[in-house]
């Protein structure tokens, strides 16, 4: 079944110059299509709602300082099951137990910093969507990579 999920480069990865090497590998990994494509610094209250679902836990403070640190680059992606393709293809939570290839083996420093976020099931993309990019306006973008270029070099 088609469908959509929501997936951004962190902050910390976002300032390490990492965002088009990371698109690049969603490009080459997935056999999806990316359609919409932004940079933004979260507002507190978009990351608190974002990661509502942990709001017990003891690092709830440093996720919201960590995802609200910088620019994002949002991204939504279109395809074939894309949103466990999406998760396989980014990794263990933990990049200490990322397996090689992944996105987070390659570019996350620590579970605290791990370079990437990507929805976890059809209910949570949906309202991640919804909260991210309630202009929902989506459209194939030709060149995930050259798209992020251009984006990261107007932000520098
Ligand atoms: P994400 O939501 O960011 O895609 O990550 P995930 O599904 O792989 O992991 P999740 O359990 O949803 O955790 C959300 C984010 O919280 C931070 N975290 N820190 N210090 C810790 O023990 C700890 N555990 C989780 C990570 O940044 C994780 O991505
Ligand atoms: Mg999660």
């Amino acid at each position: 079944m088609s469908q959509k999920t929501f997936l951004a480069v962190k902050p910390e990865a976002f300032k390490r110059n990492d965002a088009v090497g990371i698109v690049k590998m969603l490009e080459e990994g997935l056999d999806a299509k990316c359609v919409s494509m932004k940079v933004y610094t979260p507002s507190k209250e978009l990351a608190e709602a974002h990661y509502a679902v942990h709001s017990e836990r003891p690092f709830f403070s440093e996720l919201i300082v960590s995802f609200t640190s910088g620019p994002v680059l949002g991204m939504v992606w279109e395809g074939e099951g894309i949103i466990d393709k999406a998760r396989t293809l980014m990794g263990a939570t933990n990049p200490e137990e990322a397996a090689e290839g992944t996105i987070r083996k390659n570019f996350a420093k620590s579970i605290g910093d791990n370079a990437i976020h990507g929805s976890d099931a059809a209910e949570t993309a949906e309202n991640e969507i919804k909260l991210h990019f309630p202009e929902a306006e989506f459209s194939e973008i030709a060149s995930p990579s050259a798209k992020a270029e251009d984006l990261v070099k107007a932000v520098a």
